[in-house]
Formats: structure tokens, sequence, C-alpha cells
């Protein structure tokens, strides 16, 4: 079992991130085998794709590497580095470029989303993201990917990019790479959006409201709860009570996922109440799973030279696990060396 997963360094760690991947990262380190790693790391090359203030890019890599350790990635049973310090992730994507059909980056709905009308005006890169992306994935033989719901459809890419180089390339006895599969937990693959339970909540939403952020304190996530859009009904006593009523459902979703019980748990104890009483216990229970989350992440930010050596440190382990696949695809591509 080889489990491999990315971040991309923009903006802060939100509650979509935490509750749809990083937690199940947390969660499958902490069963990995004796002399097993999982490997994690900050996309900070994806992040280039769109524009980009390269001071922001520091902070936030140095950011999100506190704040996943805070949220419990432990730097010495798993390999956490930044792609721009692993060379073979943008080498092996040039590699799959050759492979990689048009037709199906054209169909990737995040390039479609994230270039919305200006599609000639998009970065070639934000085009090319999931080559990237299948790199990143095929470099360490992964076999594992805990990712949210958002990023199957790349995983799904990975896989078709996989399996085409090693029916071009490979033997059947010995493929270059192995396809991968991604892993979502099963209620919280899909956080949505405060604001519009429509909307995946996201980094790049421009309303601060429209997420809960894991440095977020008491009183900010109180604010941001009780101005979560709803409904007026109360809440149903079954979960197929909250079809068609998207906030509702993303409200006890949430409660659900950070307290790991199932939605009909939820409406068994609060079926038939208001919003007026359940956004209160949901505020509550946010502020007190973050409360140790964001204490230890504004301590770890305090030590610069900690987080460079952890960064440092990963990236060499992912150099030495990365090479044989690299040599392998070199060699089955016919390059002299
Ligand atoms: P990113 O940085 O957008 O998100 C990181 C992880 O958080 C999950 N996620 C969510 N899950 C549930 N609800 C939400 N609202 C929500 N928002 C985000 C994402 O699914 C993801 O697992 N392209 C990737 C980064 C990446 C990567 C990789 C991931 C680069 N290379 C290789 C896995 C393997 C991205 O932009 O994730």
């Amino acid at each position: 079992m080889r489990v491999v997963s990315g971040i991309q360094p923009t903006g802060n760690l939100h509650l979509g991130n935490y509750l749809g991947a990083i937690r199940n990262w947390v969660r499958m380190q902490d069963e990995m085998a004796e002399g097993q790693e999982c490997l994690f790391f900050l996309a900070d090359l994806h992040a280039i794709s769109m524009p980009h203030d390269p001071a922001e890019l520091k902070r936030a890599t140095l950011e999100m590497t506190a704040a996943l350790v805070a949220c419990g990635i432990d730097a010495q049973k798993s390999v956490l580095f930044n792609q721009a310090q692993v060379p073979h992730h943008a080498e092996l994507q040039w590699l799959l470029n050759g492979t990689a059909r048009m037709g199906w980056l054209n169909r990737m709905t995040q390039f479609k989303d994230k270039s919305g009308k200006n599609r000639e005006g998009a970065s070639v890169g934000l085009f090319t993201y999931p080559v990237l992306q299948a790199a990143d994935v095929l470099l360490y033989q992964t076999t594992h990917v805990p990712v949210g719901e958002d990023q199957k459809q790349h995983l799904e890419l990975a896989r078709d990019i996989a399996q085409k180089f090693n029916n071009d390339f490979a033997s059947d006895d010995a493929p270059v790479f192995t396809l991968p599969e991604p892993i979502s937990p099963p209620q919280a693959a899909r956080i949505m959006s405060l604001r519009d339970g429509s909307k995946k909540m996201s980094k790049s939403d421009p309303s601060e409201m429209s997420r809960i952020e894991l440095v977020d304190d008491a009183d900010t996530v109180m604010k941001k709860v009780k101005k979560a859009k709803t409904d007026p009904e109360p809440l149903p006593s079954e979960s197929a009570g909250l079809v068609g009523r998207p906030e509702a459902l993303n409200l006890v979703t949430i409660y659900a996922a950070v307290s790991d019980i199932s939605v009909d748990d939820v409406l068994r104890e609060y079926g038939g109440e208001g919003f007026g009483k359940f956004k209160p216990a949901l505020a509550e229970l946010l502020a007190e799973t973050l409360r140790p989350i964001s204490s230890r992440f504004n301590e770890l930010l305090t030590d610069r030279e900690a987080l460079d050596a952890i960064l440092a440190r990963g990236a060499s382990r992912a150099r030495e696990l990365g090479r044989p696949t690299l040599d392998a695809t070199y060699a089955a591509l016919g390059f002299v060396r």
C-alpha cells in the first residue's frame, strides 16, 4: 500500500479540506504498517496555474506546512514536502505529456470552472494541471489517494495515462506505473459553501463568510455559522427530509463528520429543532475541534527554521522514493542518458 496526496498552498486550510481529505491523511498515516510511509505534499507547482503573488505563495507554503502538522501529520512518520523541492514531479509530467490526450484534458471540469468564459486567456498550466497531478501520484507507485470528491476526475485521468503508457511502452508482466485508487470519506467528500449550498467550500471563494478556516477563533466560527444560509423549516427527523434543502444538509453533514456519526444520528438528536438551537451547538462543536489545531499552528509558525527543515528532509526522502520510477519511465521511452 502506498498513500500519496497533495494540497495547493493558496489561502488557508478550511473545513472542506480538513473533513474531505486531511483528516483521512492523518488516519491513514496512523494506520500504516511499520516501515511504510505515506507521502503528503504542498502542490506549490500547481499553485502557479492561476494568477499568483510570489510573496503570498511563500507565506502560504509555510503556513500550510504548519497547518498540516497541527492537524496531525507527523513528519517523522510521513514524508511531508513541497513539489518545488522535488524536480522529479515536473520531469515526469513532461514525459507523460506525450501520453496524455488533448481530448482527455478538454473534458476536465476543473479547467472549465477555473477558466470560466476566458478560455483563451487561461494559462497553459491550468490546462495541463491534471498531467502534473498524474505525475504526482504515478511517480511513487501510489495505490491509494485520499481526496475529496472534486479530485476524483483528475485521478481517473491519472489512471488513463498510466494505463495507456503501460500499454504503449511496457510489457504486461512489468508495467511502469501502478493504477491509483481515489478514496473519499463517505460523509464529508463534499463540504459546501456556507453562503450557497450548491457550491463547494473553497479557498478561492471571495467571501470569507463562505468557509470556516482551521485558524478561526471561537467568535469567528460562531459568527460564520450563525450567518450561514439556511431555510425557515425545522430540521427533519430523517435524512430523506433533507432532500432539496442543500444548506440544511450541509450543516448537518458537517456536524456528523466532525463528531464521526451519521446524518441520521444527528437528526435523531436535533430533528424537529430549528436552526436557532442547532447552529450554536454546531458552532460550539467546531470551535472545540479547532481550538487545539489553531493553538499548535500558531506555535509552529514561530519557528521558520523548523518548518524549512521539515520540508527539506521530506523532499530528500521523496527524491529517493521517486527516482526508480522516473528512471524506468525514461528507459521505457528510449532515452539515452
Ligand atoms: P485542493 O488544494 O483544492 O484541496 C485539497 C484537498 O481538499 C479536498 N477538498 C474538499 N473536500 C471536501 N469538500 C470540499 N469543499 C473540499 N475542498 C477541497 C480536495 O478534494 C483535496 O483532496 N489538485 C489538488 C491538489 C493535488 C493533488 C495531487 C491531490 C495536486 N496533486 C495529487 C491528490 C494527488 C487540489 O487542488 O486540491
